[in-house]
């Protein structure tokens, strides 16, 4: 019943699913200054460290990485600001039970400056999505996605902070589908049994 979550710094994802009492079995982080790493060990939840640095290519990281993740049988991997860029065997090892958060409304802005790149392209409303993984960054089914307004006068900070506030929002809901078993994936879409909506409209 559990999840393994993957970080790579702040961890504020990562604690909303701790909020959310979801059964987190572990925390582990290619980056052992990653700050979430010292929250997690504070709630008593175990963690680890597996420093890309120390492998010489990708794919020997990856296998590292993977016998960690599955000393922990999740059923669930959690990617929560996971900064490293996957190879298509990884996605394969757990298609299907990885989960990405990413800060746009996907197939906007895929890649990293979300906020920047939405104020620049002048768009009105921007958010955020949880994805099922694939071996295309920033693409895969749909969970659920969040959407804000862009404000006058928004900076990339106060934008991101607003996207945040809904990522803490929708990320545990999420898990919480997939652990209760309510998720169909259906080719590039993903249901959810019952008449929970997909997509929520914040007017923060
Ligand atoms: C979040 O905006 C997430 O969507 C993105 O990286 C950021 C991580 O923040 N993938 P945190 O580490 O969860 O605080």
């Amino acid at each position: 019943m559990s999840v393994v979550v993957l970080i790579s710094g702040r961890g504020s994802n990562m604690e909303a699913l701790l909020d959310a009492r979801l059964p987190v079995s572990a925390v582990i982080s290619n980056r052992s200054d990653a700050k979430g790493l010292a929250i997690a060990a504070a709630r008593g939840v175990p963690t680890a460290v597996v420093e890309h640095r120390m492998f010489p290519t990708r794919e020997a990281f990856e296998q590292a990485l993977g016998r960690e993740i599955d000393r922990f049988s999740p059923r669930l991997v959690a990617l929560a600001g996971f900064m490293r860029i996957l190879t298509p065997a990884f996605a394969g090892r757990y298609a299907g039970r990885m989960m990405n958060i990413h800060p746009s409304l996907l197939p906007e802005f895929p890649g990293l400056h979300t906020h920047e790149r939405a104020l620049a392209a002048g768009v009105k409303k921007h958010g955020c999505t949880v994805h099922f993984v694939t071996p295309e960054l920033d693409h895969g089914p749909v969970v659920i996605q969040a959407e804000v307004p862009v404000r006058p006068g928004d900076t990339p900070e106060a934008l991101a902070a607003r996207v945040l506030r809904q990522e803490h929002l929708i990320y545990p809901r999420a898990l919480r589908w997939f652990l209760d078993d309510r998720l169909v994936i259906e080719g590039d879409k993903v249901r959810v049994k019952g008449n929970d909506a997909q997509v929520l409209v914040s007017s923060d």
